[in-house]
């Protein structure tokens, strides 16, 4: 008889690394870097704290690879080698505490303003990204240059968290933020091979995971996805069926399955804990690598259901982890 795994169940994920449990803490912006997006103490101490909740990964918040690319003031910056020393402090005062460290790496496309990236707001297609309850500003269309410039600033960003000793990396292409504008049919309307269908659309995140998994052939590599834009006219689940397929195929280790240019909130019809855990099961049930499911999720015995139920084979929480790392532990893993 099969055992159904439960939330301190161990799981591998390459040859080389197995995860204690199925909890992982998502990336969550804390805005401590400086100005100049260099670790500051709290950041530091902020991620020692995260880690406290026991959870197997904790991915520190999105860092922008390339100056043009921030949408906040204290933002994380992976963009220069000036980073590197606290990147390294925080992924050392993470793996202290007997877990993985992870990376998330972003760049805003035009899900920011021209003041944060200095006049260089930039898009796949020049289209404003419908933000909800809010009027963005129009970037200007990317050029090839622009997308080498993209491609080459992702790239030297993960080998910058490599060296900062991070064991996974984790591309944001939800939320709206640069990727997902690439993948959406909202705001990549390119005629050329970047933009005109699925696949060309898909290409520039492609082209990156391939470049950085033939530089980190055992680097862990994780992709944020939308599981749907949540947005009219947007991508639907059965777009993120076939994004993940194409993920799972050039060899991405985790999907983390969360929502697109409607944001990380919860959609107002959905209730109770795991409210972007439909789209999560979905997807798991069409590929073999492991999915990470999150949103509203707060109990132990919700994770052990769903895991139970093959809806993911990783559990996101953030902001119950957030209030009270080791409270959370206590209550929640050791219970
Ligand atoms: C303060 C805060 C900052 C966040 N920053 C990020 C981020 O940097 N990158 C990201 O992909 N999601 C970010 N999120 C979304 C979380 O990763 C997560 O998807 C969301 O909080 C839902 O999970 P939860 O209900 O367990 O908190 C952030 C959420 C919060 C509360």
């Amino acid at each position: 008889m099969k055992i159904a795994p439960h939330r301190n169940s161990p799981l591998r994920v390459n040859s080389q690394i197995t995860f204690k449990n199925r909890l992982i803490v998502p990336p969550m912006a804390s805005s401590t870097a400086t100005a100049e997006g260099i670790a500051t103490p709290k950041t530091i101490s902020h991620y020692a704290r995260l880690a406290d909740s026991g959870a197997s990964l904790v991915i520190a918040e999105y860092t922008y690879v390339h100056p043009s690319g921030r949408s906040e003031e204290l933002q994380l910056g992976a963009s220069s080698d000036l980073h590197i020393a606290g990147l390294t402090a925080i992924a050392t005062a993470i793996k202290s505490k007997d877990a993985y460290a992870g990376l998330q790496l972003t760049h805003s496309g035009g899900k920011s303003n021209s003041q944060m990236t200095t006049g260089n707001l930039m898009g796949p297609s020049g289209i404003r990204v419908p933000v909800k309850n809010e009027e963005l500003e129009t970037p200007r269309t990317m050029t090839r240059e622009d997308v080498d410039l993209w491609r080459s600033s992702f790239v030297s960003g993960a080998d910058r968290a490599v060296v900062a000793g991070f064991d996974l990396v984790e591309f944001h292409a939800a939320h709206g933020y640069g990727f997902n504008q690439w993948l959406s049919p909202l705001t990549n309307q390119r005629s050329d091979q970047y933009g005109k269908d699925a696949a060309s659309r898909f290409r520039l995140l492609g082209e990156v995971i391939s470049a950085v998994r033939a530089n980190h052939p055992r680097l862990l590599i994780s992709v944020r996805i939308p599981g749907q834009d949540f947005y009219p006219g947007g991508l639907q689940l059965e777009d993120s069926i076939a994004l993940a397929g194409r993920l799972e195929k050039i060899g991405v280790d985790l999907l983390h399955v969360s929502s697109g240019i409607g944001g990380w909130r919860r959609p107002s019809p959905r209730l109770g804990q795991g409210y972007l855990v439909p789209e999560a099961a979905a997807i798991q049930a069409s590929v073999q690598i492991p999915v990470i499911g999150v949103g509203g999720i707060e109990t132990g015995s919700y994770i052990d259901a769903a895991l139970g139920g093959n809806q993911f084979a990783l559990a996101a929480v953030g902001r119950a982890i957030l209030k009270d790392p080791l409270g959370w532990r206590a209550s929640e893993m050791n219970s």
